[in-house]
């Protein structure tokens, strides 16, 4: 029997689209994810069965570092992880509360996908799970920039040290691939008119540009070091259905929906360059199936826009009009524009984005408006999301 792909926050945005993708192409996967406040099951519903979800009960670290409003983080006991998991979020779904997941995984060959609810610092669990992995997607990730100036802490322990565990696991294991999932906010901000190209500088200028820098660095010096075949991608900004409601695109749309005000940064003249999430997917596969070990590909969108222009053009799209926009104080070590060079993946891999921006934001807010009840459903039960939007947008 083939060994399954072992894809790391495959419960998140970009992860549950990859996850979309490699079934459809008949991949057999192994979703590992530990199910932060961004981490939502229901985005793999159709993956899973009564057979197929688990949750392991002696998991080493299966804490979860709560953001905390006073800038500490607490972190919460294993049970109350758990019981909060089964009477939230997993409460819809048959959950196997496993003690030995060797011999669960065991008997799960069979099942082309599998969800095994778990930390990517959890030493034990990752030596448990790798003997069925022939190769490893590294997704998990904490993402919101934002959030990273509030509490830094979590980055740190799962973007740099999670990573970190994840890649010494996979040394004494036979891992074929590891694909480490970077992005393009690791160069910094590019000046207007510079795309960077896989040999510029790192700048990042932000705790979470910060560790994923340090990750990224990190997961090539295991392929230098130790031969690991490692291969880096550093995706643009992405966009696409099932996004957290506090990233740019889903905020604006849903209070839009609502009537409520859109909150804009500053003079809203910030410039990001726009990656359908599918496209970022089959680079993704790409980058898995043809990149060579050691090698970073850029993956960019092609479609850089000014916030403005995306807010406008998503009130265009809902019929709402442009005075629910509000400017607010901008964040602080906020990049004007992010930029990439991707013709490296283009000619070594193949790979160019295909969706237009104006079909796929149109695709996106279409999305949101007919699903309405993932989004509802996060905004009321999600005590983290509701602490959030009160203390970051409390005075904006
Ligand atoms: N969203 C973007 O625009 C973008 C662009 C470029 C690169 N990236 C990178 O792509 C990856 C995915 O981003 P996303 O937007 O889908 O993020 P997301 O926040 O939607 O999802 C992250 C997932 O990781 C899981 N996770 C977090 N900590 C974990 C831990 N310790 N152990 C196991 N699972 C954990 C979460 O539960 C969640 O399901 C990240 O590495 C991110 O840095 C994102």
């Amino acid at each position: 029997m083939d060994k399954h792909m072992l894809v790391t926050g495959g419960a998140g945005f970009i992860g549950s689209a990859f996850v979309r993708y490699a079934r459809k192409e008949g991949r057999r996967v192994i979703v590992l994810d530990a199910l932060t406040y961004a981490g939502n099951p229901d985005n793999l519903k159709e993956f899973i069965n009564e057979r197929n979800l688990l949750l392991p009960v002696k998991g080493e670290k299966i804490k979860r570092v709560s953001f905390n409003l006073d800038g500490f983080v607490r972190e919460f006991k294993p049970e109350r992880v758990e019981e909060k998991l089964l009477s939230i979020k997993l409460r819809d779904y048959q959950v196997h509360r496993v003690d030995d997941v060797k011999k669960k995984l065991q008997e799960l060959q069979e099942e082309e996908f599998i969800f095994v609810v778990g930390d990517i610092c959890d030493k034990k669990l990752l030596h448990e799970i790798l003997p069925f992995v022939e190769t490893v997607v590294h997704f998990a990730a904490e993402t919101h920039v934002d959030r990273s100036l509030l509490n830094p802490e979590s980055f740190i322990y799962t973007d740099i040290n999670g990573t970190f565990t994840l890649l010494e696991a996979c040394r004494n294991e036979e891992i074929k691939r590891f694909v480490h999932v970077s992005t393009d906010e690791i160069y910094g901000e590019a000046p207007f008119g510079v795309f960077y190209d896989e040999n510029a500088p790192l700048r990042p200028r932000n705790p979470y540009s910060a560790a994923k820098a340090s990750a990224d660095i990190i997961a090539r010096s295991y392929f230098i070091a130790y031969g690991l075949p490692v291969v880096v991608v550093r995706p643009s900004n992405n966009y696409g259905p099932y996004q957290f409601p506090e990233k740019l695109i889903p905020l604006m749309t849903i209070r839009a929906i609502n009537n409520e005000h859109l909150p804009i940064y500053g003079d809203g003249k910030q410039r990001r360059d726009w990656l359908w999430v599918y496209d970022t997917a089959r680079g993704v596969m790409l980058a898995h199936d043809k990149g060579k070990d050691g090698e970073v590909y850029n993956l960019a969108g092609g479609e850089e826009r000014e916030n403005i222009e995306v807010v406008k053009r998503i009130l265009e799209e809902l019929g709402k009009p442009e005075s629910l926009i509000r400017f607010v104080k901008d964040r602080p070590a906020h990049d004007r524009r992010y930029a990439l060079n991707s013709e490296k993946a283009e000619r070594e891999l193949g790979w160019k984005p295909e969706k237009p921006f104006e079909e796929g934001l149109k695709e996106t807010v279409r999305w949101y408006v007919e699903n309405e009840p993932w989004w509802r459903r996060i905004m009321e039960e999600n005590e983290e999301f509701r602490k959030f939007m009160e203390e970051w947008y409390k005075e904006r």
